[in-house]
């Protein structure tokens, strides 16, 4: 059977590595193959053009380079590890995926979408989330959580809040808009808090996708009842 992708999307300190540890903890717990991995990167070649994206020197960088950039990362990451991984049956959490072109070099950058959503049908070949978890949470809150854990800033990290605003509201657009595979996590609460929602959020997604295997825990249920 075709495994699960997850992506989690939303903007700086947002939580979304943790997530995704705790995401993959769990479900490893259940038994399944599970892959974590992160954009851009995620691959020896995307891992190398995260470097270009965003590592020193590139302050120059044109936001056309920048879309085709990650798109290209993208496409390394979905032909090489995302698409065989699923393939096999994995469940694949990714710490953000697409949506962070439309929300960050569409509404950020302000690249028209049309032409952002057309490198993306490239780069994906097509391929969507099951599901996608946006941690949502106030700008500031955000940016001042990663000052607090003294992450390392990259040149997008440190653009201004009014940058930081338009991709937060462009994400929950995006998510309002598709609420069938979006759900909105409000991240500003405790880790507990946040890592709660998310599990009833994935337990109801992976319910709606795989029937049967909820279907068979119902049975083994009656039949212990
Ligand atoms: P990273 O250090 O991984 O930050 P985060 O923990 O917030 O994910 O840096 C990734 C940066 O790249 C982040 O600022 C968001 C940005 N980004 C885009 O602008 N477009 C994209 O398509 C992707 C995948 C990331």
């Amino acid at each position: 059977m075709r495994g699960i992708f997850i992506a989690l999307e939303g903007t700086e300190g947002s939580g979304k590595s943790t997530i995704a540890k705790r995401l993959a903890e769990s479900f490893r717990g259940q038994g399944r193959d599970v892959i974590v991995t992160r954009e851009p990167g995620g691959t020896e070649i995307g891992e190398r053009i995260r470097r270009v994206l965003l590592g020193a020197g590139s302050s120059g960088m044109l936001a056309e380079t920048e879309l085709l950039l990650f798109a290209a990362a993208r496409a390394q990451h979905v032909g090489e590890l995302i698409r065989p991984a699923l393939d096999r049956g994995s469940f694949v959490i990714a710490d953000r995926f697409s949506d962070s072109s439309i929300a960050y070099q569409a509404a950020g950058r302000g690249v028209p979408i049309q032409s952002v959503a057309a490198v993306q049908r490239i780069a994906t070949d097509g391929l969507e989330p099951d599901l996608k978890l946006l941690l949502d949470l106030p700008v500031a809150v955000g940016l001042q959580r990663r000052l607090a854990f003294g992450n390392e800033s990259n040149r997008i990290d440190t653009e201004a809040l009014r940058f930081h605003t338009r991709v937060r509201n462009a994400y929950l657009s995006l998510a309002v808009a598709e609420p069938q595979r979006w759900r909105i996590i409000d991240a500003s609460g405790t880790e507990a808090e946040v890592w709660k929602d998310v599990q009833e959020s994935v337990t109801v997604a992976i319910r709606v996708k795989r029937p049967d295997e909820f279907s068979v825990c119902q049975d083994d249920h009656r039949r212990l009842s």
